[in-house]
């Protein structure tokens, strides 16, 4: 089979397409032949050797996260699917050398979901990380009916999910995004727009009950001015402060600090779903590329500029 992989993270190492043995599912797992998957910047940082302390497993390593495709093979004590279902879901880069690159990646069974006829394979796979991470910012930001949220990067993958998902939960949302964005952030729902090349951040609006930073760049002086008094703040990116430090802060700052690192939901998945049934939601692709052309995928979202996401047809 194919897959789109790396023996080393030095810039010469570069991921390319390569002829494998097709995996076999160990225990627990699911093998699914994958129609698409999209990328997501974690994707590109591990391979360039990023987040070396946070990373096991060694080399090769196919690169991809976010799958739709079909179930071919069940390992031993993966229940619940069966070959033909269709399915969707992501595996955890960090964790797994193979990815979703690939023409058949093993998936453990408790990251895959079941897909529902009317989502197609390559809105699901555009979908699968970016929206548990918009519903995780909304959960841990405690986003409800009434909030005043503000989504810093909302034309991003993941920014452009959570500005739905947070309209769908009825809250009151401010956008940030460059000025060529701001039709496409009006038209998912945002209620104000900031072009943050235009207006300097000491000058946005204060009061929010939730700041949901998808650069992320904003400093904690800049939160603590942003956001209300007993208010939530989240990153998508979290550092070791956010991990060791603020559980400690947390307890007596007026900001709430907190960092989305995304796990397998079915609650979550289902959020999903039903927001895409009730037209609340849906997932912009920028642009598909098939699977030999991945490195252009990877130079484009690596640019920074990605609007929505990138999605890579594999078969
Ligand atoms: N912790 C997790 O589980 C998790 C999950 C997913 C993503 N992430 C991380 O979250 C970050 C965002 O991911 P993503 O998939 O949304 O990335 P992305 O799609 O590549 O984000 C691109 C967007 O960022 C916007 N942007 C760039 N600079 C900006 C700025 N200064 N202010 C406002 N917007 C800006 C761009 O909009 P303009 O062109 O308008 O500037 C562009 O639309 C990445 O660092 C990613 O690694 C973490």
């Amino acid at each position: 089979m194919r897959a789109f992989r790396y023996h080393s993270t030095a810039a010469t190492g570069g991921p390319r397409l390569e002829e494998v043995p097709a995996p076999v599912p160990g225990d627990g797992e699911v093998l699914v032949r994958v129609h698409c998957a999209s990328l997501n910047p974690v994707d590109w940082k591990i391979a360039a050797g990023k987040f070396r302390l946070l990373v096991k497993g060694g080399l090769p390593r196919t690169m991809g996260s976010d799958f739709a495709g079909e179930v071919v093979a069940v390992g031993a004590g993966a229940d619940g699917f069966g070959p033909g279902d269709r399915v969707w879901g992501f595996i955890d880069p960090f964790k797994r050398t193979q990815g979703t690159f690939a023409e058949l990646c093993p998936v453990p069974s408790d990251y895959l979901f079941a897909l529902p006829d009317d989502l197609t394979y390559r809105d699901a796979a555009a979908l699968a990380c970016v929206g548990t991470t918009a519903v995780t910012l909304c959960d841990l930001t405690r986003t409800v009916s009434g909030s005043r949220v503000l989504v810093n990067g909302a034309a991003g993958g993941v920014g452009h999910v959570a500005v739905q998902v947070a309209k769908a939960r009825g809250a009151r949302v401010t956008a940030v995004a460059s000025g060529a964005r701001e039709e496409f952030v009006r038209a998912l729902g945002a209620d104000e727009f900031i072009d943050y090349r235009r207006s300097p951040v000491g000058e946005w609006p204060s009061g929010f009950d939730a700041v949901f930073d998808c650069v992320p760049n904003l400093p904690r002086r800049v939160q603590r001015r942003l956001i209300r008094s007993g208010g939530q703040y989240a990153t998508t990116l979290p550092d070791a402060l956010t991990f060791l430090l603020d559980p400690l802060t947390n307890a007596v700052g007026r900001v709430h600090r907190h960092g989305v690192m995304i796990g397998p939901s079915r609650r979550i998945m289902d959020e999903l779903l039903e927001g895409f049934r009730s037209r609340q939601l849906h997932c912009h692709i920028e642009a598909e590329y098939p699977l030999e052309r991945a490195a252009e995928a990877i130079a484009r979202s690596r640019s920074g500029r990605v609007q929505g996401k990138l999605v890579v047809r594999v078969g």
